[in-house]
C-alpha cells in the first residue's frame, strides 16, 4: 500500500461515510492478517456465522461514529 489508504475522513454524504468505514473495518483486519491466503480461508466461516457478522457489524458501526463525527453529521 504505497500510496495513501487514507487520505480524509471528509466524505460527500453519509452513505459514503459509511462505505468508508467498511473500508477501514477491512483495512483493520488485513492489517492484523495480512496473509490473504488466511483470510481467504477463514472467510467462509465468519460468512456463515451469525455472531462473527454482529461483531463485524459492529467494528464498522463504531468506525462509522467516527467517521460520523469527522463530517460534523453531515449537517
Ligand atoms: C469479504 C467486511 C472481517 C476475510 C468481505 C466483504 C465485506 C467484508 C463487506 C464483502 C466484499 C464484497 O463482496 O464486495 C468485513 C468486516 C469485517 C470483516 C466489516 C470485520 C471488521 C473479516 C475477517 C476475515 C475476512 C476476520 C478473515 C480473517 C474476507 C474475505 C473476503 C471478505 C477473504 C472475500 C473478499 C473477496 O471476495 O474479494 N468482508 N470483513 N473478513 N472478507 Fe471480510
Amino acid at each position: 500500500m504505497s500510496e495513501s489508504y487514507l487520505p480524509s475522513l471528509l466524505t460527500d454524504s453519509p452513505e459514503a461515510g459509511f462505505q468508508l468505514a467498511i473500508k477501514l473495518s477491512r483495512l483493520g483486519v488485513k492489517f492484523t492478517q495480512p496473509d490473504a491466503e488466511v483470510r481467504d480461508r477463514l472467510r467462509p466461516q465468519y460468512a456463515q456465522n451469525a455472531d462473527s457478522l454482529t461483531m463485524a457489524s459492529q467494528v464498522v458501526a463504531i468506525n462509522f461514529q467516527t467517521v460520523a463525527a469527522a463530517n460534523n453529521y453531515w449537517r
